[in-house]
């Protein structure tokens, strides 16, 4: 007897229903992609599954969850990425510049280096060399895909979440067509339509891009994961094995594109209801009768970077508004600092953005910050500098719901006159609010889609019935160069015959003539 209850109270701990052990992979080195990681495992854990996180951030307090939640932290990613940075003297300002080429060159060469460190940490060599297994491992894509490798390790169906909307890299691992001919790479500051010239060089770009990843950066990604990795599968059997991509965007604030059966769209996942401000910040926000401005770079480019001309300028602009400004300053004194303006190191962005005085948000248009703007019906001045910045900052200002300044174009004029065009002309506040409510009509919340699948992939081992068939062709079989080929072999052959035929009937019934003619003479 006393066995037996012992027998089922081990069973009735043992037994945690459908938890399941997922193991999360964020480690880009930029906070608001962890935001995105974070928040995800943090709801999966919620829900009751064990979860165990890979990032170079971590969690400050561990957060209190049904299920278990544990954060291995690999700060080498950080000091790597600063370490580069230096090596290069780099400010991201300047890749304000950059053209497209010159963008994906730089970012395939430098995102698998910057992300190495991650798989070479201790905790995580430790747990590699465990016997610990995994239901699913979800890994976010940009530009890591010797990650992916780490879902075979485990024996788990790999899982990819999307800081971005779909993009190149995205497409090319689940086999979604993306014709260039009305679908801007990620990297440019294209929209549809294009222009001729634009669609040229978006289709080179998309030829270029697919070869110097075939030839040079899957190659060094797949040293890493021989590497780092006990016994690494080849990055060409992970790459294009993703169940599921969750795909971080949504037709409010996207162009409408199309999905294979496995991409979700889950876009504003990681929005959560607006948090109690702290009190400074409430009664900031509550007394600015005339309105406020939130000004914010995000939290990879420092406003304390602007070179001293453009942070005047801004300055120069801000002193002349009625409007209180709120502006996300990284250091201890802004010299020059006018009475209108309020600076902190730290914003809560989301709980901002929902307070109604906001009138207007200046910002670097990353897709985080884009998409909350979105969710809460703030228009936006965007002045993007790199990655998929000058995308989201067209798709706004086509979209009506705000307006773009490149950073070299700005000047006090310049930036006063498009302040001033917002906040005067009510179009971009109620286009902003239109976009928020075809943002909220859901049948279900984004996150509740993200875990919904998830679970799905666990439930489906795999989830293989939603993979497409492109995925197990070759490229020219996929692109139909041998089918092309094929018909205008054909072709020829017809075209060589007929000519040949035609010419000897012609010269005969000629020949003919002429003899009858001669005869008649
Ligand atoms: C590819 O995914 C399937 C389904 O999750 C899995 O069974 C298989 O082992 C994976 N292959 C590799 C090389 O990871």
């Amino acid at each position: 007897m006393k066995n037996t209850v012992t027998l089922v109270l081990i069973l009735l701990l043992s037994y945690n229903g459908n938890c399941a052990k997922i193991l999360g992979v964020f480690t880009a080195p930029g906070p608001s992609h962890y935001l995105l990681g974070s928040t995800l495992m943090k709801a999966l854990a919620e829900k009751g599954h064990d979860v165990t996180v890979i990032s170079a951030f971590g969690e400050k307090e561990p957060p209190k969850t049904k299920g278990t939640y544990r954060d291995i932290v690999a700060t080498e990613v950080l000091e790597n990425r600063k370490e580069m940075m230096k090596q290069r003297e780099m400010n991201m300002f300047d890749q304000a510049d950059a053209n497209p080429f010159i963008s994906t060159f730089f970012f395939g060469y430098m995102m698998p280096k910057m992300m190495e460190p991650a798989l070479r940490n201790a905790e995580v060599q430790k747990l590699l060399h465990s016997d610990e297994k995994f239901d699913v491992v979800i890994v976010e894509q940009f530009m890591n895909n010797a990650e992916k490798a780490l879902a075979t390790h485990f024996g788990a169906p790999l899982v990819v979440v999307s800081a971005l909307g779909a993009n190149f890299w995205l497409n090319t691992l689940v086999g979604n067509s993306a014709p260039p001919s009305y679908i801007p790479m990620v990297v440019t500051d294209y929209s549809a339509p294009m222009t001729f010239c634009e669609r040229l060089l978006n289709s080179l770009l998309f030829v270029v891009t697919d070869v110097y990843f075939n030839l040079v950066v899957y190659p060094a990604e797949n040293e890493i994961i021989k590497k780092n990795i006990p016994n690494g599968p080849d990055l060409f059997d992970v790459l294009y094995n993703a169940s599921i991509v969750l795909v971080n965007s949504h037709p409010s604030l996207n162009q409408p594109v199309p999905y294979v059966p496995n991409m979700i769209e889950v876009g504003g996942f990681h929005v959560t209801p607006p948090k109690k401000l702290p009190q400074d910040l409430q009664e900031f926000l509550d007394n600015a009768k005339d309105g406020v401005i939130y000004f914010s770079m995000g939290s990879n480019l420092k406003s304390a970077d602007f070179p001293p001309e453009k942070r005047d300028a801004i300055l120069r602009t801000f002193s002349k508004l009625k409007e209180q400004v709120l502006w996300k300053w990284e250091e201890d004194v802004l010299p020059g600092q006018p009475k209108n303006v309020k600076l902190s190191k730290w914003l809560p962005q989301q709980s901002i953005l929902a307070h109604p005085n906001v009138k207007l948000f200046i910002t670097h248009g990353g897709l985080l910050s884009t998409t909350e703007t979105v969710y809460h019906g703030v228009p936006i001045l965007t002045i993007p500098i790199f990655g998929d910045q000058k995308l989201n900052a067209k798709g706004a200002v086509n979209n009506g719901f705000g307006l773009m300044l490149s950073y070299n174009e700005i000047t006090e004029e310049s930036f006063t006159e498009r302040i001033q065009e917002i906040l005067n002309n009510p179009k971009y506040r109620n286009n902003a609010k239109k976009r928020s409510e075809t943002f909220h009509d859901r049948q279900v919340s984004p996150m509740e889609t993200a875990i919904y699948w998830i679970e799905y992939v666990i439930r489906h081992k795999g989830a293989p019935h939603l993979r497409v068939a492109a995925l197990d062709l070759p490229w020219y079989k996929y692109y139909l160069l041998d089918v092309i080929g094929f018909l205008v072999s054909v072709s020829s052959v017809i075209a060589f015959i007929s000519y040949y035929s035609i010419r000897a009937v012609c010269r005969k019934i000629c020949n003919k003539r002429k003899t009858k003619k001669l005869k008649q003479k």
